[in-house]
């Protein structure tokens, strides 16, 4: 609900258990940020604003408009004014110069949630949400700026965007537009941040906050292996259970900064948005940008609260297309098996034994065009290669179906390989600085999509292998960062827009993709999980969360990553041992209820390897049939967390009604002489009698027990002899 105070000047946005209050202050109507918290019945506590202090407003106190605007919480700060803390806004003019600062002229308050053009965001109707939209402007520069607020009925979350227009004749340059910012008072928080590398995705670091401007961010033109678009500021005492979260994620998937700076007065600024770093975007005369949308949440009850916040919203308010509340085949994908060493004959094998034991969708990935055989050449020559695959690829898929397997195919539509047949044609299509020659990574260079008929060209090719064949399902990937920023495409002063233009590229491509193809299960993939964000998830309901297949690596990656999104969109499979990435070996049976967690699949060549191994698939099947609706759609818990504990790991998924749950449980390193471990489970119904069954374990009987005495004593893990084992634990209510 969003209500305006006319008397007071006051925006009281209330979500469920929360509320965000904007005030406008003095006649030269800036815009503060008031509150963000817990619910408030009262509007006005406009005094956090601090405008009865000295230094007062510039009004009162015209004297010392610059101390004012250096410590006033700004709802959107703009910079070269006279606020030296870190600004949302960089605006240039035709004349060199640079500073703005904003003042309110109107607002509107919407039903529902307008879409941001050409950009992903959430979504929700008249019912589900509200939308506040503040006008505000710098006469000076013959700027106006709409600030966006959405709040949702049925989910603690307000959403913000930005979009900044030139209402003047001369055109002016944005150096800085990030999408939201938070001034608040620092309570000795802790910053919470997802950070990794490739095959080490999103482990969770936690530090003190401290003076000065801390950030993550990335401008490798994809929200990268390396840092994440998000940010938590947490109280010290904040826990999984209880204590206080403010939250940040991006809707985006390149260049991002996340930030927090604590300055002089102790009050903190915590801000989000499109890296400024070789970022400059020209406004003509009645042009727009358009920022991407920054997910907040709030919350007084601890991280596990936050994550059921994000997993519910981008369940409801952000997956689009078919399979979002649907089980997803599982499938079995070639990349390990084969690698690139394979013809028609060598899928079909493995189809034939994957479908034998339960599987649903083979997927070809890396090799199959141009005369890829290796990781050289080719990418960008989108045409069947004819000799790998003998009898055409509609024949592949014909026969595929025929062993009721559905057939997925990879591309990577975003890169050009030197020795392709694209680049010989049209060398100028790679991304490059005119005179310096362009940096390889995985010898290919990245595509220059902010020219259309590049992105037009790439997408008709990659069309045209979908339209020839019945092909269910896509792995869209993207193997190196966007380096060598030069495109033919733009004039010099628009050479700093070319990494946001790509994104938005990438995302019309995508767009185009589902819209043409709208039964395609589209996953996106970037070496593993380098653009594992929510922008992406607009797009596909799953992405590939690392290159790192082995089970107990994946228990920090996954940790990291269901922190902030669905176990629906995880891309999790199996895969053999020892394994490629990391050399371990572990049981069969973990790797399989590790990947249970995720989308679940296999990837390994299934005809060879170890019988014990194939044999226990059709149960792995059976487990996946049996508790995907509820790994999907239950809520998320964090029981012990491995990374933590440096001994075992734990979540648990509950439904909406606390009728069933399952526990697992991964035991790392076992240990002499242990005996059993006791955990304590979480949002069961008290009063509600669960039979506990141990799934992987028949030795131990079902018993009975009181949903009070789970969550509050416990149940006992037995030890579990040797290293790497795994126990699923199911609870189903009995009344
Ligand atoms: C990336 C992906 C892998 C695989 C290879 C193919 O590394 O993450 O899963 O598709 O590319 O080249």
């Amino acid at each position: 609900m969003i209500t305006y105070h006319e008397q007071e000047r006051i925006f009281k946005l209330d979500t469920p258990n929360t509320s965000y209050l904007i005030g406008i202050v003095d006649e030269e109507n800036f815009i503060g940020h008031i509150y963000y918290g817990k619910r408030l019945r009262d509007a006005d506590v406009s005094y956090l604003m601090r405008t009865e202090e000295a230094p007062f407003v510039p009004s009162g106190n015209n004297r010392e408009r610059c101390s004012f605007y250096d410590c006033f919480p700004f709802e959107y700060p703009a910079g070269g004014t006279g606020d030296c803390r870190e600004s949302c806004l960089g605006v240039r003019t035709a004349g060199g110069h640079a500073g703005a600062m904003l003042s309110y002229v109107s607002y509107e308050i919407l039903e529902g949630k307008p879409g941001l053009a050409g950009l992903p965001a959430t979504f929700g109707t008249a019912e589900e949400c509200a939308t506040l939209k503040l006008l505000c402007e710098d006469k000076y520069v013959g700027m106006q700026v709409e600030l966006l607020y959405t709040v949702f009925q049925d989910v603690d979350v307000v959403t913000r965007s930005a979009k900044i227009i030139n209402i003047g004749k001369e055109p002016f340059y944005l150096t800085k537009v990030f999408s939201a910012c938070l001034d608040m008072d620092n309570r000795d928080y802790d910053m919470i941040t997802l950070n990794g590398a490739w095959g080490r995705e999103r482990h969770i670091q936690r530090k003190t906050l401290g003076y000065g401007i801390q950030n993550v961010g990335s401008i490798r033109g994809e929200s990268s292996h390396q840092e994440h678009p998000f940010l938590a500021l947490v109280d010290k005492n904040t826990s999984q259970e209880s204590g206080e979260v403010y939250a940040m994620n991006f809707v985006y998937s390149g260049n991002f900064r996340a930030q927090a700076e604590v300055s002089q007065f102790d009050y903190v600024r915590m801000s989000m948005g499109i890296h400024p770093e070789n970022f400059c975007w020209k406004l003509e005369a009645e042009e727009s940008f358009q920022a991407p949308e920054v997910v907040l949440v709030y919350t007084d009850k601890g991280l596990d609260a936050m994550t059921n916040t994000l997993h519910k919203l981008y369940r409801k308010h952000l997956i689009r297309g078919e399979y979002r509340n649907k089980k997803r085949p599982i499938l079995i994908n070639n990349w390990e098996a084969t690698y690139f060493d394979f013809d028609t004959e060598k899928l079909l094998s493995i189809a034939r034994e994957a479908s034998s034991l339960g599987i649903e969708m083979l997927v070809m990935d890396d090799g199959w065009f141009g005369r890829r055989n290796q990781d050289d050449c080719a990418l960008g020559d989108w045409q069947v290669n004819e000799e790998k695959l003998k009898g055409g690829l509609k024949y592949l898929v014909d026969e595929v179906n025929k062993l009721g397997m559905k057939f997925g195919i990879w591309f990577e539509p975003e890169m050009i390989s030197p020795d392709s047949d694209l680049y010989r044609k049209h060398p100028d299509w790679a991304l490059a600085v005119p005179g310096r020659p362009a940096a390889q990574a995985r010898q290919q260079y990245v595509l220059d999509l902010s020219r259309k008929e590049v992105a037009d060209c790439v997408y008709e090719m990659v069309a045209a292998v979908l339209r020839s064949a019945n092909i269910e399902y896509v792995k869209w990937d993207m193997n190196r960062p966007l380096t060598d920023i030069g495109s033919l495409g733009l004039p010099a002063d628009r050479q700093g827009e070319i990494c946001h233009r790509f994104m938005l590229a990438v995302y019309e491509m995508q767009e185009r993709l589902t819209k043409e193809f709208p039964h395609l299960l589209l996953e996106n993939c970037s070496s593993g999980g380098a653009r594992f964000d929510p922008g992406m998830l607009y797009y596909s309901p799953q992405i590939w969360c690392s290159d790192d297949t082995d089970a107990i690596e994946r228990l920090e990656i996954q940790e990291g990553t269901a922190m902030l999104y669905p176990l629906s969109t995880m891309g999790a499979h199996v895969s053999d041992c020892p394994n490629h990435a990391i050399g371990r070996v572990t049981p069969f049976e973990t790797r399989g209820l590790v990947a249970l967690a995720g989308t679940f699949g296999y990837e390994l060549d299934v005809t060879r390897i170890p019988e014990d191994d194939r044999k226990m698939i059709p149960e792995q099947v059976a487990l996946y049939h049996k508790y995907n609706d509820l790994i999907r759609e239950g809520d998320y818990y964090r029981i012990a967390s491995y990374s933590q504990n440096h001994k075992f790991d734990c979540w648990q998924v509950v439904d909406e009604e606390k009728k069933e749950s399952l526990v697992t449980f991964v035991q790392v390193m076992s240990r002499a002489n242990f005996k059993s471990r006791r955990i304590l489970l979480k949002e069961l119904a008290e009063e509600a009698r669960y039979e506990v069954r141990f799934v992987n374990d028949e030795k131990i009987q079902p018993k009975v027990y009181s949903g009070d005495a789970l969550m509050k004593a416990g149940i006992l893990v037995p030890e579990l002899h040797g290293d790497f084992r795994a126990r699923l634990i199911h609870l189903t209510a009995l009344d």
